[in-house]
């Protein structure tokens, strides 16, 4: 299980806000919120987009494959005022909706998660379903830059408040085979010295070639109409697609 609670607690200390270069970006593909129709977020996480974006007045649903994320989006939706029914626990690879949607984002590199060539297939035929014929779909994937990373061990700190620190500890490697980057994490409530709660968990990042994206997406009856590298930051690219056959 990864996105578990210590995770979820970490990464809401660590980003409260959609970063406001993004947030924009996001805003302007989407158009106005009185015409944007209905949109879906999947990988939500705790809301961190899709909470500023219904403040803003769009109309978005998300899902994500993390309780914990979808516990942490809920709070975050009643504390705004929004009924929490608007996200659901579920993986992109099995999410079914009742609904399809005209626009449907995946912010934050999300999309690169998906290491597996299996679940990014499964999950690009799902997200063509999931779309209105002429919806568009943004979504970001970590890419791979003139080097592969390193292996290496960090390690962060971020205070909780009532004298608690949460530490991330990390260890990486390189998967060349696989294009992945492998992240061993552990996280730690401290306090005073003491251990309070901890957690591990395993996270894998796709690092791709856009170009070799971009070739896998016609075969499930897409067509790439945007893309933009590097907009935040050089390891990221933001490809907007739609249904070939709109
Ligand atoms: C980096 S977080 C980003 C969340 C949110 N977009 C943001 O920017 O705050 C990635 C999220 O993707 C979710 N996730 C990973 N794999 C998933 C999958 N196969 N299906 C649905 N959600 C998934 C994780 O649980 C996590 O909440």
């Amino acid at each position: 299980m990864s996105y578990g609670r210590l995770c979820t607690l970490f990464y809401d200390t660590d980003k409260p806000a959609p970063p406001p270069k993004e947030l924009d970006f996001y805003t302007r593909f989407l158009g106005s919120a009185s015409a944007a129709g209905t949109i879906l977020e999947p990988m939500c996480g705790s809301g961190r987009f899709l909470v500023p974006l219904l403040r803003l007045g769009y109309d978005v649903h998300g899902f994500d494959r993390s309780a914990s994320m979808i516990d942490a989006c809920t709070n975050r939706l009643r504390s705004a005022g929004h009924p929490p029914n608007r996200v659901q626990v579920a993986g992109l690879t099995e999410y079914n909706a009742a609904a399809v949607f005209d626009r449907a984002i995946i912010p934050a590199g999300s999309f690169s998660l998906l290491a597996e060539d299996q679940d990014v297939q499964t999950s690009l035929h799902r997200l063509r379903g999931l779309l209105k014929p002429g919806g568009q779909l943004c979504l970001e994937i970590c890419t791979l830059g003139d080097s592969a990373p390193s292996a290496g061990e960090g390690q962060r700190s971020l205070a909780i408040g009532e004298g608690k620190t949460i530490v991330l500890t990390t260890k990486s490697h390189w998967d060349a085979e696989r294009s992945v980057e492998v992240v061993a994490c552990t996280y730690q409530v401290i306090r005073k010295g003491e251990i309070l709660t901890k957690e591990s968990e395993r996270i894998e990042v796709r690092l791709w070639r856009v170009a070799d994206f971009k070739m896998l997406v016609p075969a499930f009856g897409l067509r790439v109409v945007d893309c933009n590298e590097g907009d935040f930051g050089d390891s990221r690219a933001a490809l907007t697609l739609t249904p070939s056959m709109a």
